[in-house]
């Protein structure tokens, strides 16, 4: 019998619908092609419905979700909501009640996709960042005293537990094993970077720098183990980047570093990511906000969004579909676009998603 999987589509806001309906578009003619079923149930979570209902996410929301396969999420961000409601309030809100401890981020540059970076191509810049995803300043422990006055003082505190680093390096090690450079044929080793900041953390980098190494020493010594402090892991993204291979690190440090690696790859418009709970239900999306300019106007470039569903299918246990799909991608970028900008590509955001529709049947 065909394999069923039950998806939770979020458009969410702006942008956010319009590439999601691609990658639904995509997903579904990969179904046809490789003979597994979808089925779809669509939540209107986000700013418009925040705004009428005052309600970010339902309580009853992280139980209902938890009973999909997995979840497909477009972007959350509206101009009329003050930063930080939404941020919290649904999608690390959503993160941390389905536990998804892993936010994976790969950093690849596609053919025909124009590089910042003189003098480096494809086969430069093509790793992965695994960045913990419950943890850190992320977990909001801290607050003020004496708020407003001129007294006042504000407190936020980084907290790692030895369970969430441990998990994660064991998520971040068998990555390396299975999806590393020498895996893939492209590399001597299979290595797996630690980005922290040893030097000045001096608690919570060290918790980590120790259970990396043990981990390693007991358990993977086929993987080659470096280390980077935080600031020259981005400039050797920049100067090197062909240097890495998997990249693990805490929460914060790992959303700063894969914004500077998405603009290696592209841009937002090309940018996926997961959020993974490996015992549980992922959630996978565009890095990329909602782009509240541009909605409606189908200019908007769907690529990332279905690079987030691939990465589902793909987790999902899909593979051939998956790569079926970044190779419909991969045509796409290296022949058809001219851009990945919104509104430069050459293509509306409905034909793009035709194209790698048509690529993957
Ligand atoms: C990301 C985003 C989020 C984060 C924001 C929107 C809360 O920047 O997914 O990288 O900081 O994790
Ligand atoms: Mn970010």
């Amino acid at each position: 019998m065909a394999k069923s999987y039950k998806i939770a589509v979020i458009g969410g806001d702006g942008t956010g619908p319009e590439v999601t309906a691609e990658a639904v578009k995509v997903m579904d003619a990969a179904a046809g092609k490789f003979k597994f079923k979808v089925e779809k149930t669509y939540f209107d979570f986000g700013g418009e419905r925040y705004k009428r209902t005052g309600e970010t996410l339902p309580d009853s929301a992280a139980e209902e979700l938890k009973k999909f396969d997995a979840i497909l999420l477009g972007a959350i961000g509206h101009p009329d909501v003050k930063p930080g409601i939404l941020e919290k309030g649904l999608l690390l809100r959503m993160r941390f009640e389905l536990d998804q401890y892993i936010n994976l981020r790969p950093v690849r540059l596609f053919p025909g996709v124009e590089c910042p970076i003189k003098g480096k191509g494809p086969k430069e810049i093509d790793y992965c960042v695994v960045r913990e995803n419950t943890g850190d300043l992320y977990c909001g422990a801290g607050g003020f005293t004496l708020k407003g006055t001129p007294n006042e003082t504000a407190v936020q505190t980084s907290i790692y537990t030895r369970f969430q680093v441990d998990r994660c390096l064991k998520y971040a090690f068998e990555y390396a094993r299975k999806f590393g450079k020498k895996a893939r044929g492209i590399g001597p080793e299979n290595t797996l970077a630690l980005c922290g900041k040893t030097n000045v953390l001096t608690f919570v980098y060290d918790l980590w720098e120790r259970a990396f190494h043990e981990m390693g020493e007991k358990h993977y010594p086929d993987i080659r183990r470096d280390y980077y402090h935080v600031d020259a892991t981005c400039m050797w993204m920049i100067k090197n980047p062909e240097w890495f291979d998997v990249i693990v690190t805490g929460n914060l440090f790992g959303d700063i570093i894969t914004d500077l690696g998405a603009i290696t790859q592209g841009g937002m418009g090309i940018a996926a990511g997961g959020n993974i709970n490996p015992e549980g239900v992922s959630m996978f999306e565009p890095i990329g906000g909602s782009a509240p300019k541009y909605t409606g106007k189908g200019v908007i470039n769907p690529l990332a969004a279905i690079c987030a569903m691939q990465m589902m299918l793909q987790t999902l246990g899909e593979e051939k579909a998956a790569a079926k799909i970044e190779q419909a991608v991969r045509d796409v970028t290296a022949n058809k676009l001219k851009s990945l900008a919104a509104g430069k590509m050459g293509y509306s955001t409905s034909q793009v998603g035709d194209m790698v529709a048509e690529g993957v049947v």
